[in-house]
């Protein structure tokens, strides 16, 4: 329950004891792997996992050429295995699959339940992969991507996708896509993309997010939290000491802020759930462009961010800038007219974070079901 406290994270209706994730990697990442690292981690997708013929054909071709794969015969036999494996750790469970047809993915989903995430692999970049039709070719044939999360979702279950960042035309439109197909989650590659490519993601759908690339150390998790990750996830140097450092000094930020991966302000280069801290519009910043790519007027968001404050400790706040906490800036903003005010209301700063946390997800509530404009950025 600490864990929820901190994070308030459920996949797969499940807590995640920490945003931070192990990332497949075939041939290595399996049941064994996971458990040695299980306690820093509060995610893990084994695999890759070759599904069907095709695939499988093209891990041993693979293997051939001396990459590591995971082979076998029988692959639900196998993940079955895994999967009965992984139930000794409290880590939410998911696979990295390569099949060549919805068909394969179903077979699969029938026979583990809604016992883990089904994440589709189309981030791998190998020829013999792509030519089985999986990995990237689905980046290229979003069709067929699509057509797989709706087969997985069919089953009922939890489905995410791996994506590499720059292999589609537009990301944006991608994870639109993806998001609107049914899946739960994207877990995307940013290559060397950085954070501006995440949040431009972020700023296209309100999908749940893992960000993935070389994001070993605090400094790099909390650039992809305030720009819209919910998870962090690692693969090359997914060692347990990386872990372990990347579990407890994010655990102990969000203990001590209330919100972990609250976002920039908009005016510091913040993804729109940044609207939570935004003034009332008075000025020339970015606040007033970003509601025209979002398509909602002024008039919209004050009536919004009223709203959503009716009946809460933020509703209030003479002694603020606008005369109401809806309006005031993110705690790491040092302000004493906003701090007096809270300490009058008896409301700590943690807790202000999390009423503003809130608010932000209800202001993306409200974007994403009112038909925004793909172009925000
Ligand atoms: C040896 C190896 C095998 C990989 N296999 C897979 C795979 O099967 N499926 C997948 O989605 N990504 C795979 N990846 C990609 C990683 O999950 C990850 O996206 C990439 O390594 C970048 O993250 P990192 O910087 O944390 O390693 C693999 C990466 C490596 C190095
Ligand atoms: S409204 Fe305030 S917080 Fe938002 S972008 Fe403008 S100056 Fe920054
Ligand atoms: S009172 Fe302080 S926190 Fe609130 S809007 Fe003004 S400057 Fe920002």
């Amino acid at each position: 329950m600490e864990a929820y406290e901190h994070f308030e994270l459920l996949i797969n209706d499940r807590i995640v004891k920490t945003p931070v994730a192990i990332a497949s990697m075939a041939g290595i990442v399996d049941a064994a792997y996971v458990l040695e690292r299980a306690d820093h981690v509060g995610v893990a997708f084994i695999g890759g996992y070759s599904i069907d013929q095709p695939t499988l054909d093209a891990s041993r071709a693979m293997a051939e050429e001396g990459r590591t794969e995971f082979v076998y015969d029988d692959p639900v036999e196998e993940l079955v295995r895994q999967v009965e494996l992984m139930k000794q750790s409290t880590v939410v469970p998911g696979i990295n699959l390569r099949g060549s047809a919805p068909a394969a993915y179903l077979q699969i989903a029938e026979a583990l339940k809604d016992s883990v995430i089904y994440e589709i692999d189309a981030h791998c970049r190998q020829k013999p992969m792509i030519d089985a039709g999986c990995g990237e070719y689905l980046l290229k044939h979003t069709g067929a991507l699509v057509e797989t999360i709706r087969a997985l979702k069919s089953a009922g279950v939890t489905v995410s996708v791996k994506i590499r960042a720059g292999v589609s035309a537009d990301d944006r439109r991608l994870a639109r896509m993806i998001w609107e197909a049914g899946a739960d989650l994207l877990h995307v590659d940013l290559m060397d993309f950085g954070y501006q490519k995440l949040r431009q993601i972020r700023n296209a759908s309100p999908i749940m997010l893992i960000a993935n690339n070389s994001i070993t150390t605090f400094d790099r998790a909390m650039d992809m939290f305030s720009h819209g990750a919910d998870l962090i996830s690692v693969a090359r140097k997914s060692d347990p000491w990386t872990l372990s450092g990347l579990d407890a000094a994010i655990t102990r930020y969000a203990a001590e802020s209330g919100w972990y991966n609250a976002p920039k302000q908009l005016c510091r280069g913040g993804d729109i759930r940044a609207l939570a801290f935004c003034c009332m519009p008075v000025k020339d910043c970015p606040l007033m462009p970003t509601l025209k790519k979002i398509g909602m007027s002024r008039d919209e968001y004050i009536k919004l961010k009223v709203s959503i404050v009716e009946n809460t400790p933020l509703a209030g706040g003479e002694g603020t800038c606008f005369g109401s906490l809806a309006w005031c800036c993110k705690s790491s903003s040092p302000c004493l007219f906003r701090n007096m005010t809270l300490q009058k209301i008896g409301l700590t700063l943690h807790d202000y974070m999390r009423y503003k946390h809130r608010m932000a997800d209800k202001i993306m509530n409200r974007v994403f079901h009112a038909d925004p404009d793909d172009d925000a950025s």
